[in-house]
């Protein structure tokens, strides 16, 4: 049942941009996915769902490269993929904002957008790399440049400290480091989950944006509420499975809930689409 549901819906999906089919993986004992088919197209933002525990983080990894899938293909496209390394994600355009940011706090949001990829100043490249002086103005150019983007609209200067900055302004340097690659898939696990509702909002402005900018979007959340603000579709997983697919425009909070913790019942957890 449930998953005739979900190739139903795939019929009025826009084209996939990324997707995989038939993934598992598991944790020694723990089989924590099942057999999953997931998908994102561009200029669409995929809600991911589910209860603690479902799955959600797992698959997130595994379409970053950052755990081997047990099984599975994997496709960009519509073209078969190899994916295995984190490397091979980003060369994929495949990019990944972790729960826990990974910005360095003591150095300035233009440093931090360039980390690993410092521009140096021209005359000086005879040095070994590390050795070479920093080309800081460039730095702050290519910052301005990727905040711009995102229209960021709270962030004063782009020589401010990250250790300054509010939570919203965090995640939004984190997705503009995402994006500031040649990126066309950009995931955010939980981006709102320890912002107020302000931050929350600035955050699901950047969500909005990189939508506009043609990215494919996976979103992880727990908030219904910002769910159904920025999702066109809504992926559901319950103990590493599939639920089903949901068009957002057709279906209920409420239903979500349900097919979260209960899955789909006799009646149907309502408009699987
Ligand atoms: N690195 C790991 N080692 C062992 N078990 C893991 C690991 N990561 C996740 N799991 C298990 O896999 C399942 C899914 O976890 P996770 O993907 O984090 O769920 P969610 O993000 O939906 O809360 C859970 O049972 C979790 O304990
Ligand atoms: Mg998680």
């Amino acid at each position: 049942m449930a998953s005739k549901t979900k190739l139903e819906g795939q019929n009025t999906a826009p084209p996939a941009h990324l997707a995989v089919r038939g993934i598992h993986k598991r944790f020694g004992g723990v089989h924590a996915l099942r057999d999953v088919d997931f998908e994102v197209a561009r200029g669409e933002v995929m809600a991911l769902v589910g209860d603690n525990g479902a799955g959600k983080s797992t698959l997130m990894k595994v379409l970053a490269g950052a755990y081997g899938a047990d099984e599975g293909a994997f496709f960009m496209d519509d073209k078969p993929v190899t994916l295995s390394s984190p490397n091979d994600a980003s060369g994929l355009g495949i990019q990944i904002v972790y729960q826990d940011l990974a910005l360095c706090e003591n150095l300035d949001v233009a440093a931090n957008l360039s980390l690993g990829d410092e521009p140096v100043k021209a005359g000086w490249r005879f040095l070994p790399r590390l050795l070479r002086p920093l080309d800081a103005l460039e730095m702050e150019v290519k910052a301005r440049e990727a905040i711009d983007k995102l229209q960021v609209r709270t962030l004063q200067s782009v020589r401010a400290k990250v250790e300054g900055l509010s939570g919203g302004q965090r995640q939004a340097i984190a997705i503009a480091r995402a994006v500031g690659t040649e990126s066309t898939v950009v995931m955010l696990d939980e981006p709102t989950a320890a912002l107020g509702v302000a931050q929350t909002r600035q955050v699901l402005e950047v969500v909005k944006r990189l939508r506009e900018t043609n990215h494919a979007v996976v979103y992880i959340s727990h908030n219904m509420r910002d769910i159904f603000e920025v999702a066109d579709r809504i992926t559901v997983l319950r103990h590493g499975g599939n639920v089903a697919t949901y068009t957002t425009a057709d279906t209920t909070p409420d239903a979500i809930v349900v097919a979260m913790t209960r899955g789909l019942d006799d009646e149907g957890a309502g408009n699987a689409a």
